[in-house]
Parts: C-alpha cells; sequence; structure tokens
C-alpha cells in the first residue's frame, strides 16, 4: 500500500504534527511575557478613593483653601498628585468644595482676590469672575461654573473624591 492512498505521507503527518506542538509551545511561553508587559494596561481603571481633607468643624461660611494628595496609577506610573479645593458651608449648612481650577484656560481661582468685586472667586489671569456658589459671572471670560469635588462626611472629616461639572 503506497503512502499516496492515505491523502497525507508520513513526512507530511511528522511536519503538521511538530508544527503543531512547537507553535503551542511557544504560544505557551509568549503568552505569559506578553501578558506582564501589558498587564496594567488591561486592568480595569479604579475610581478614584475618596480622600481625608479637613475636619468638618473647621469649615466656616467663608470658603478657604485646602490642600491634599490623591494617588494616581497611569499604566506603571503611580504618584500622589497635589490637589486643592475651595470649600465652605452655604447658608443652609451644606458643605461645598470648588475646584480651583478656572474654567476658561486653567489658572487658578482665589477667594476675594479682586478687591473691586468682594465675596467672588476672582481669576487673575484674566479678570474671570465667578460666584460663591461658583457661577461664572456673564460678561467675564470663563463659559462654565467652577467644577464640585465629591464629597462625603465620615466620622467628623469630610472627604474629597473626584471633581465634575456642576450638575453633573
Ligand atoms: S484662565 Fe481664568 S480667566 Fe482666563
Amino acid at each position: 500500500m503506497s503512502e499516496r492512498k492515505h491523502g497525507v505521507s508520513r513526512r507530511q503527518f511528522l511536519n503538521y504534527t511538530l508544527t503543531g506542538v512547537g507553535g503551542f509551545m511557544a504560544a505557551g511561553m509568549i503568552m505569559p511575557m506578553v501578558r506582564f508587559a501589558l498587564d496594567p494596561v488591561l486592568r480595569p481603571v479604579a475610581g478614584q478613593d475618596m480622600v481625608q481633607v479637613v475636619k468638618v468643624d473647621e469649615i466656616t461660611a467663608e470658603p478657604k483653601r485646602f490642600n491634599f494628595k490623591i494617588k494616581q496609577v497611569d499604566a506603571w506610573y503611580k504618584s500622589d498628585e497635589p490637589r486643592s479645593a475651595w470649600v465652605y458651608k452655604d447658608e443652609k449648612g451644606d458643605i461645598v468644595a470648588l475646584s480651583p481650577v478656572c474654567k476658561h484656560l486653567g489658572c487658578t481661582v482665589s477667594w476675594n482676590g479682586d478687591p473691586e468685586n468682594k465675596d467672588q472667586f476672582f481669576c487673575p489671569c484674566h479678570y474671570g469672575r465667578y460666584e460663591k456658589n461658583g457661577k461664572n459671572i456673564a460678561g467675564t471670560p470663563p463659559l462654565a461654573p467652577l467644577d464640585i469635588f465629591e464629597q462625603q462626611v465620615k466620622d467628623g472629616y469630610l472627604y474629597l473624591g473626584k471633581a465634575k461639572k456642576k450638575g453633573a
């Protein structure tokens, strides 16, 4: 009986088998390396944790700026990123935590920074102004209100999370 009758010669059979086994073994060695290299990219992005910022007792009706750090993970790089917030209690006693980042071009706003416009947030870069609740004042460069931080009060402390667009 010739090898031709079977459709696949002994030589071809050996070639297919060795190629298959070799490919399987190579994949077994390469896949863990690829997985290791890409692991931080493939991992789902964890939500930013709330960070303890200030004792609730220290928050007054006058906005005060508080600095804090958040843990940030960008693929392989971990860092403590500085943040700050303007924090105060409104007329109802609710805590408000506003981002100091101007919505025009990203300068830092200050409270009562403009002597001619009291009780407002002021951006010195292009004279942007905001009301105490963060609303941008018409006729000044910013076209949106200051972002507001996610917040939580626990054990007498204020915790802040991400700054989000007002109403988002
Ligand atoms: S960056 Fe604030 S007004 Fe332009």
